[in-house]
């Protein structure tokens, strides 16, 4: 088997425990301000980084595109690109900034991404990805990764997909997100490329049964740790959370590192906002801006008591000149007397009368 040729480096075992349960990769949301928030949620979780372009950093010098929190571990860099060369050493670079796993973008279907020959086009060539990979994998110390679709466009997904997987993986690809989903290159928006298409969970739940050595984590509208249950349940690896995580942290985030990974306590989100606060101060320190940091918790409190006071007080503060960490702790304690409001409303019985103090 392609594993026994290629045997997996450095960190392999750390990363993909990791994977049980990952945060999608996400341009403009996973930024490192977002990750360190989710990282605060769960420690075992596994986080990935905005897609970077190999080019950027490799023709462009962007590395500072590569800077993140030492806190944030285990952390993966999605790189973008279809030139081997590259991918090679934009993966060695990522490597040696510390990241612990590189994945490769094979599902993303913007029209900037495309323009590239990258992303989710990709799937029509899986020659090419298969010559990047391996050219990662030899650049790089740690795991190289894909994430993909089940296929683009009038592709046949039955057939599009194990023959992409036996490809990838036979370049020594041993673990892959799949968004179970295809994406349409033409005519579809990428915000409607996450909705419109079908999901078909079934499909890449079968892959694993063709490909039993692979690891395989499932994408793609899954919205709460109870699914993420079930689909580990059904035989995945992995799952891998895009939106609801990033709209819902805490829904999503507090009791993973207990109930997916069976370690660890849960995490409470009022003490992770106040871990935030020192976060944003040393941000503002550094020349940043308090907003750049709060615009990731604003779904902090999503549905609990005080969730629409704390995202009020943030959304319309945090931007104001000066506004600083103390803006955290005055948003917490309108969500503190809020939830304490609804304890005073719980322990009231039906006819209004107090039952306990
Ligand atoms: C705002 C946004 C940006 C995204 N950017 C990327 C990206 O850079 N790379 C990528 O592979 N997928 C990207 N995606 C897709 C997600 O990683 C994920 O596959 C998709 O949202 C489906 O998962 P979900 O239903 O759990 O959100 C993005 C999704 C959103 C909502």
């Amino acid at each position: 088997m392609a594993e026994q040729e290629y045997p997996i480096k450095q960190g392999k075992s750390d990363v993909s425990r990791a994977a049980r349960l990952a945060i999608a990769p996400m341009m403009d949301w996973t930024d490192r301000h977002c990750r360190y928030l989710h990282r605060k949620l769960s420690r075992d979780t596994l986080l990935y980084t905005e897609m970077v372009t190999a080019p950027a950093l490799v023709r462009g010098g962007a590395t500072h595109l590569l800077a993140f929190n030492a806190e944030e571990h285990p952390v993966a860099l999605q790189l973008g690109g279809s030139d081997p060369v590259e991918l090679a050493e934009a993966a060695r670079l990522g490597a040696a900034a510390g990241y612990d796993e590189i994945n490769l973008n094979v599902g993303c279907p913007s029209d900037r991404v495309q323009s590239g020959t990258f992303g989710a086009v990709l799937m029509k060539d899986p020659g090419l990805v298969a010559e990047c990979c391996a050219a990662m994998i030899e650049a790089s110390p740690v795991e190289v990764t894909v994430k993909c679709r089940i296929g683009v466009d009038d592709q046949d997904p039955e057939a599009v997909l194990p023959e992409f997987l036996a490809r990838i993986s036979a370049a020594g690809v041993q673990r892959f997100a799949i968004h179970a989903r295809k994406a349409w290159l033409q005519g579809l928006s990428p915000k409607q490329n996450r909705d419109v298409p079908p999901l078909d969970y079934a499909l890449p739940l079968r892959m694993k049964g063709l490909f039993p050595a692979l690891h395989l984590s499932v994408n793609g509208g899954i919205g709460s740790l109870d699914e993420a249950e079930a689909f580990l349940e059904q035989g995945f690896d992995g799952v891998m959370i895009g939106r609801s995580a990033y709209h819902s942290p805490a829904e999503i985030l507090a009791q993973a590192d207990r109930r997916i990974f069976g370690s660890g306590t849960d995490t409470d989100p009022v003490g992770v906002a106040r871990q935030m606060m020192p976060y944003a101060a040393d941000h503002i320190a550094s020349g940043g801006k308090l907003a750049q940091v709060t615009r990731h918790m604003l779904g902090l409190f999503s549905g609990r008591p005080g969730a629409r006071i704390w995202r009020r007080v943030l959304s319309e503060q945090a931007h104001l000149p000066g506004a600083g960490p103390e803006l955290i702790e005055q948003a917490l304690c309108a969500v503190l007397d809020a939830q304490a409001g609804d304890r005073g409303s719980e322990t009231r019985g039906s006819a209004g009368t107090t039952l306990t103090v």
